[in-house]
């Protein structure tokens, strides 16, 4: 069988278990997003930290959502992703988070890593945290202006060396936001990562969402994509874990070469999040402003009831709101493509890759 027609074979399977997971959704992932207090100022960050505060939720409201979905989900249960904001900075973690691995949770964690002192390696050890990725987004001097903290990077990769020296977690990522400024700096760092005892480097472009709109000098390229995927497919044709981070349809050629499996946009499907103030969503990097796109609040209903009954929005083929997604001819395995690009309101997708990667095909 040739390539393509393998992947075609496998893209069919996928597009019947997307059709039966949009009638018989399982949840699998669920995000926390415990703060949105930031140490870093990111020019970046899709979720505006630093311009936006919201009243956190206490211990006790988050440990009850894990009593609630214990119950719930006992056969089954989701793993658990924190974030913010820097989590760490949530006043009560290591409450919560031992709370989570006391009733069996797996969870894990997405850090700008520069709290992690040896000390909270540890106590991110006795929490019984599973994995961890690792925001590093380019060479030193470069890390510390995107990220707005002189010293970020240093503390960061001594964050990293922290945990690994504590040689028990599953899984250390390292995940790299790549802007059209630090497309030059991949080789180079792709040295770092190979020089550190790391599990998996995740290189994502960034994404058009949150601060970042406002720094269109930073937005990728249609050339910027593609010389991330070729970078990212070469790396992996040696067997170097290097991962393509983001959830986007890429076309045929790209589609299984850049990561592990196909394109699914699992946002609402098997993945949900709670943010800050109670609110359930499909995924964070969704903007919550929009209509359609909060299901309800943790304080006023149980969280499998939101799930269960909600989430309609989410769980059609998306490529029906938008003219050109209808008569795209790769509608069947992109189904409109990645829920967080969508502009809800306009009834269209801002992003397509596929159109980006091959606009003559
Ligand atoms: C919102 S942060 C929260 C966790 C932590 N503060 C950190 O920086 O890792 C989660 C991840 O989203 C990434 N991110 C933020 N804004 C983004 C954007 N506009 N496009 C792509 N990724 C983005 C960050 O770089 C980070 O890897
Ligand atoms: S990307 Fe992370 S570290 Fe940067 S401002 Fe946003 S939440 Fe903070
Ligand atoms: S036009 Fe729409 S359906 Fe077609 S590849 Fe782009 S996002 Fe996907």
């Amino acid at each position: 069988m040739n390539k393509a027609k393998m992947k075609l074979s496998h893209l069919d399977l996928q597009h019947d278990l997307r059709v039966k997971f949009f009638k018989k959704p399982k949840l699998q992932q669920l995000f926390f997003e415990l703060t949105l207090n930031c140490n870093e100022h990111c020019r970046h960050c899709g979720s505006r930290c630093g311009e936006v505060s919201a009243a956190e939720m206490s211990a006790a409201s988050w440990k009850n959502i894990l009593d609630q979905l214990k119950e719930d989900y006992k056969d089954s249960l989701p793993q658990i992703n924190v974030t913010g904001g820097e989590p760490l900075l949530y006043k009560d973690f290591e409450e919560v988070m031992s709370y989570a691995h006391s009733l069996g949770f797996k969870w894990g964690m997405t850090s700008n890593a520069i709290l992690i002192t040896p000390e909270v390696a540890q106590m991110l050890k006795r929490c019984g945290m599973n994995t961890i990725s690792v925001s590093i987004d380019g060479l030193p001097d470069t890390h510390d202006e995107i990220r707005g903290l002189p010293g970020a990077y240093r503390r960061a990769m001594e964050g990293i060396q922290n945990l690994i020296d504590l040689n028990c977690f599953d899984q250390i990522m390292v995940t790299t936001v790549v802007n059209h400024q630090t497309i030059s700096q991949l080789e180079p760092l792709y040295e770092i990562m190979s020089g550190i005892d790391i599990d998996s480097w995740r290189v994502m472009g960034i994404e058009p969402i949150g601060r970042a709109l406002e720094h269109p000098e930073l937005l990728l390229t249609d050339e910027d994509h593609k010389t991330i995927m070729d970078f990212i497919r070469s790396k992996r044709a040696d067997n170097d874990p290097v991962t393509y981070g983001c959830c986007h349809y890429l076309g045929l050629d790209y589609e299984r070469e850049v990561r592990d499996w196909y394109f699914f946009c699992m946002a609402g499907i098997t993945v949900a999040s709670i943010t800050v103030t109670g609110d359930v969503m499909g995924c964070l990097d969704i903007d919550r402003t929009q209509k359609g796109v909060v299901q309800g609040n943790i304080g006023s209903r149980r969280f499998s009831d939101i799930w269960e009954n909600e989430f309609k929005d989410y769980r059609y083929d998306k490529g029906e709101d938008d003219e050109k997604c209808k008569n795209c001819k790769s509608r069947k395995y992109c189904m409109g493509g990645a829920f967080h690009t969508w502009d809800l309101e306009a009834g269209t997708q801002r992003l397509c890759l596929r159109n980006a990667l091959f606009p003559d095909k």
